[in-house]
């Protein structure tokens, strides 16, 4: 199974799913989150100072042995250190953790009013001296992104916002691609809410896929990186399993909706096929909207 790459604004690509490391407990259950994320395939990591597990990321991949080309790491600079004298101390602290002398990704993590003009020019100091390799922003809305474009000398190359089917965003997604900025859509998965709907279970079933998956599919379909978490083996696995899907009498036949099964089951992969949704799909999704916000909300952030 190949993951596509998305071309990000600076040239460089980015493999479009990411493990969303945002609530994985530093310590032991990071690095075992990383390793299993790895075996599955993923060589995209998003972390940040403020989930205080960049050092357990930076020994997990260490400890992987693959170098440090082959994998894709974002962090992010913590509201608290968004001033200008806090940013560049503060991305050496993280570069330390990671264990790495440069960063693929760094982003703004939250629009502080009164900081963010500062420090975005730090980022663009940062990207100069190539231990960023692209700089974004997260959490901006359209007014955010108004006034950081009117003024950068760099603009961004992604921005990091909630995005799931439930919280769809369609004119800030729209702006952004305008505007060529990738979207990231953290916590694709509503964090774990409305796993149950019956529209999700619906489209679900008829691909053979699980609402997770179809979750996370409706994030690449529209064009954007979805940056699912989870600390469990098998849902590790299950949320990478958005690019392809077995399609046989025999697949069809097995009682479990799950790929992950008919893959255990040792089914032959030149069975596998692209998993897609189709137009019908996208229409019913469309219509989950409800502007469900399980995080931050920056919509007011003057
Ligand atoms: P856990 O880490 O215990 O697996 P999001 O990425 O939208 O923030 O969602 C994360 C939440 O969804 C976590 O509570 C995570 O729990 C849960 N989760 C992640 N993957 C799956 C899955 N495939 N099926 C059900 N729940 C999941």
């Amino acid at each position: 199974m190949s993951v596509p790459n998305l071309k990000l604004n600076t040239g460089a690509t980015i493999p479009q799913i990411g493990l969303g490391l945002w609530q994985v407990l530093p310590g032991i259950i990071c690095k075992r989150a990383v390793r299993i994320g790895l075996e599955a395939g993923y060589r995209h990591f998003d972390t940040a100072q403020a989930y205080h597990n960049e050092q357990h990321l930076g020994a997990a991949l260490k400890d992987s042995r693959l170098k440090r080309q082959e994998v894709f790491i974002t962090t992010k600079i913590r509201t608290a250190n968004l001033g200008q004298d806090d940013v560049l101390p503060s991305f050496e602290k993280s570069l330390e953790k990671l264990q790495t002398d440069y960063v693929d990704l760094l982003l703004i993590h939250f629009p502080v009013t009164e900081h963010r003009r500062g420090a975005w020019q730090r980022l663009e100091e940062i990207y100069k001296s190539g231990r960023a390799k692209a700089i974004g922003v997260s959490n901006y809305m359209i007014h955010h992104l108004e006034e950081l474009l009117a003024e950068c000398q760099i603009k961004p190359a992604v921005n990091q916002i909630e995005l799931h089917v439930f919280l769809q965003m369609s004119e800030l997604v729209d702006y952004c691609k305008k505007k060529g900025i990738i979207v990231e859509a953290y916590s694709p998965l509503a964090h774990g809410h409305g796993l149950d709907d019956p529209t999700l279970a619906k489209i679900a079933k008829k691909h053979g896929k699980t609402a997770a998956q179809v979750m996370i599919r409706w994030c690449i379909e529209i064009g954007t990186v979805p940056l699912p978490k989870s600390t469990h083996k098998d849902r590790i696995k299950e949320n990478f399993e958005v690019f392809d899907t077995f399609d046989s009498p025999k697949a069809r036949s097995v009682s479990t909706s799950s790929s992950l099964s008919l893959r255990a089951e040792g089914l032959s992969p030149v069975e596998w096929v692209d998993f897609k949704l189709d137009q019908q799909d996208m229409t019913d999704l469309a219509k989950l909207n409800r502007n469900l916000r399980t995080c931050w909300d920056p919509t007011n952030v003057p």
